[in-house]
């Protein structure tokens, strides 16, 4: 009887695990140079990337010749031995003994040289296996794990808000109108108003999912489609929705330290901005950090109304953890917050993320009084007959409540270290793209 010994499979996560045995990486070739009798072979696998070193003479020619043929992104698997070492990227290299293409790639789009954005993101599908964005996609991820995490610990119950919506909760000058049989329907902006039935029932509840927003503003903070991720607590008011957030925040940037330190060095990620994240944030009323901005040569800000970009990335480069801004006046907020003892205020808050980032986290206490809750649907124009279920919630055993709401893709391009919120979702959307 014959057997035939394999060697395990292994992936470049786990080198680590392998060092001096062989092994059999599949994957993709991701750069390649050559020297007389030797490829080198960079290979990445969607675990890691691993330098592989072929020798003439190990493979023979064929083998040989058919390798330095190969193509940016052709697929193939390696079968080597594991050598740690120092120098190498990664810390470790393959020594290669034999090995199988599954396709030689055609002549690929993304080469290293600099390419334009606009090029990049038409071939998103492609420019997805970058080392870049494999790093930024892979710390999305992990916030999002984290995020989870941190609110199962809490024992927040995870609650799915719907899509398709009857009323608007964040103005109605952005909404998404989609038909729907013989009535429309609107694409949800944010799942609070049906967190707030949830957290009605279970206390302490969080939504996530996309939310749309019909946004002609090309910044580098807007998408129309992004995810949102949306607490919502019975018997709490405003500081508490601070201290959560707050809370969350520490929690999820220590984890992404320490466990996506690998990805935030392929992003070149300055660490001590984020081991700055301790907790304790300052916080700014509206009316302090209005003082700022009219003192501030580069604000063109006007008192009583909201903050601009600039304006954001004037207060947000101030201090070196995020800045809690609260009480704005309630003449430009959502209907729903609750208002402070004057009735000008609005009970809420902003969190602005440091370095320039801007607001990552909007959110306060809502109004739980059923008059003055009907009162704002009318001051706001919203139609009475679209919120009764709303105001349910204020006939039948109201309490005070809040919370937040987290732009995910914002608070994965912060903790990233990235401009532009596009590249922190795997197929943004925007004004200007539907493609890929
Ligand atoms: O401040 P916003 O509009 O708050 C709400 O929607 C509340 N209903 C949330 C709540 O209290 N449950 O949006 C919350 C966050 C913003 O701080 C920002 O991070 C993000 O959502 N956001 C966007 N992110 C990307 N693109 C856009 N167009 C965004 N609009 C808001
Ligand atoms: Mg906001």
């Amino acid at each position: 009887m014959t057997t035939t010994t394999t060697a395990p499979k292994a992936t470049i996560r786990h080198l680590a695990d392998f060092v001096g045995q062989t092994v059999i990486l599949q994957g993709w070739l991701y750069n390649k140079s050559s020297k007389g009798k030797l490829h080198f072979i960079q290979l990445r696998d969607g675990t890691g990337f691993c330098q592989c070193v072929a020798f003439k003479n190990d493979l023979g020619e064929e083998l040989f010749d058919q390798l330095g043929a190969l193509g940016q992104e052709s697929s193939l698997s390696i079968t080597g031995e594991v050598a740690a070492d120092d120098r190498a990227p990664g810390g470790f290299e393959i020594k290669v003994k034999s090995a199988h293409v599954y396709q030689a790639a055609e002549e690929y789009p993304i080469t290293p040289k600099e390419h334009g954005v606009d090029f990049l993101h038409n071939q998103r599908h492609l420019w997805l296996r970058s080392k870049r964005q494999w790093a930024l996609l892979r710390i999305r991820d992990r916030v999002i794990y984290s995020l989870r995490t941190f609110f199962a610990n809490e024992e927040f119950v995870n609650m799915d808000s719907p899509i398709f919506t009857p009323n608007a909760c964040e103005g109605t000058s952005n909404l998404f109108e989609v038909a729907y049989f013989d009535t429309k329907a609107y694409l949800t902006q944010s799942g609070q108003l049906y967190g707030e039935a949830g957290a009605m029932a279970h206390r302490n509840i969080f939504t996530f999912g996309p939310t749309f927003r019909a946004e002609k503003s090309k910044t580098r903070r807007h998408l129309t489609e992004f995810w949102m991720l949306e607490p919502e607590m019975a018997f709490a008011e405003l500081e508490d929705v601070i201290q959560l957030a707050e809370k969350m925040i520490v929690y999820v940037v220590k984890d992404v330290l320490d466990t996506r330190a690998e990805e935030l060095k392929v992003l070149e990620r300055d660490f001590s901005k984020l081991e700055a994240v301790t907790g304790g944030f300052p916080r700014l009323t509206y009316d302090e950090a209005a003082k700022i901005l009219e003192e501030h040569p580069d604000s063109e800000f006007v008192y009583g109304e909201d903050f601009g970009a600039k304006d954001e990335t004037i207060l947000s480069i101030m201090n070196d953890q995020p800045l809690v801004v609260t009480h704005y006046p309630a003449s430009f907020k959502s209907f729903y917050m609750k208002r402070d003892e004057t009735g000008t205020k609005a009970l809420c808050v902003d969190i602005l993320g440091p370095e320039g980032v801007g607001e990552i986290i909007g959110g306060s206490q809502r109004e739980d009084d059923l008059a003055l809750m009907q009162e704002r649907i009318k001051e706001h124009e919203l139609p009475m007959d679209a919120f009764e279920w709303y105001n349910d919630l204020r006939r039948f055993g109201s309490v005070p409540h809040g919370g937040f709401g987290l732009g995910l893709e914002r608070f994965v391009g912060w903790i990233s270290g990235v401009e532009h919120v596009r590249e922190t979702i795997p197929f943004p959307r925007m004004m200007t793209r539907l493609t890929p």
